[in-house]
């Protein structure tokens, strides 16, 4: 496999491989790093946390190595500016890529936290929406569930707010609920999006117990399925947006060995995100995903 291969929105990435956003400490993310992952994303950062509901926010799907979570957006930006900086400089030392993500309540109030990471050297500005129809905390949200037109609407609002406003490369985390994403990405590039990432969990699911309690922690009990169990779904979306002719392919959902890196790959990814595995695997997965992508040294 030749480095040429990884290029998304005229960036090149030493690796395809990508420390998706989540529950990681800040150590593991520095030991990403280290391990030679080809890219990281810190997790979605707002103006202020959008969620307060009570643990717990990640729940395993009984044997199955999937799980549902409803974390929602736990940090402000403007509180993490320290950690954000510090993980920019040991990145750029590794030369590893750096994937900001935000939401944010109203494209209005996306302005500052765009500006805020373009001064703090991320590569990659990426809108995350889906915090906006987790069941975490926002108002109204239901609404925008159900109609998939609205939403592609309100999500191309944000972007053209942040394609204004930087010179980087702006990027989209498509939620799970979208399902024509040829239609979706086209408003999205329209809007003056480069990068397509496919996707982020799929909501809502829901896990119970025995008596029927939800077990998540967040109002609604719902929350987003991840691991395993979402692959097929994402690498479906992944082909679908190739065979549509798009070049700049993040894909992300389900990766849990070697064989799924390749598959997403052939599908038409450029890079190819993970996360959950690393609740089964460890951080040092990383270190078996680059073994076996066999690459020049
Ligand atoms: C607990 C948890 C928290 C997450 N938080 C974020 C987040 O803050 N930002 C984001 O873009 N994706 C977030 N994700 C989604 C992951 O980055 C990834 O897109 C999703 O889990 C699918 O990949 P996977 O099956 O490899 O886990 C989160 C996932 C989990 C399980």
């Amino acid at each position: 496999m030749g480095r040429e291969n990884f290029v998304v929105g005229d960036l090149e990435f030493k690796n395809p491989l990508l420390l998706s956003g989540g529950i990681i400490n800040e150590s593991l993310i520095k030991k990403a790093i280290m391990l030679g992952v080809g890219a990281i994303t810190l997790g979605t950062y707002a103006e202020k946390p959008f969620s307060s509901h009570p643990q717990p926010w990640v729940v395993q799907v009984e044997n199955t190595n999937c799980y549902i979570n409803a974390y929602g957006v736990r940090n402000s930006i403007f509180d993490k500016k320290g950690f954000i900086k510090e993980v920019i400089e040991l990145a750029r030392k590794h030369n590893v890529r750096v994937i900001c993500s935000y939401v944010a309540s109203t494209p209005g109030v996306s302005v500052r936290l765009v500006n805020t990471y373009e001064k703090l050297g991320c590569d990659v500005i990426e809108f995350n929406p889906t915090p906006l129809v987790m069941g975490c905390s926002q108002e109204k949200e239901q609404d925008i569930v159900s109609n998939e037109p609205e939403f592609v609407k309100l999500i191309s609002s944000y972007i053209k707010v942040a394609v204004e406003q930087t010179q980087l490369p702006v990027s989209v985390k498509f939620p799970g609920i979208l399902n024509d994403v040829v239609s979706a990405w086209n408003m999205f590039r329209k809007s003056g999006a480069i990068i397509a990432h496919l996707s982020n969990s799929i909501f809502p699911a829901t896990i119970m117990d025995t008596n029927g309690k939800p077990l998540l922690g967040s109002p609604t009990g719902m929350g987003g399925l991840t691991g395993e169990c979402i692959k097929p779904l994402v690498l479906a979306k992944i082909y679908t947006l190739a065979k549509n002719g798009e070049k700049n392919i993040i894909g992300t959902g389900g990766v849990t060995h070697p064989n799924d890196i390749r598959q997403f790959l052939l599908a038409g990814a450029k890079i190819v995100g993970f996360h959950s595995v690393i609740y089964k695997k460890g951080i040092s997965v990383i270190k078996e995903f680059l073994e076996s992508l066999n690459l020049p040294k």
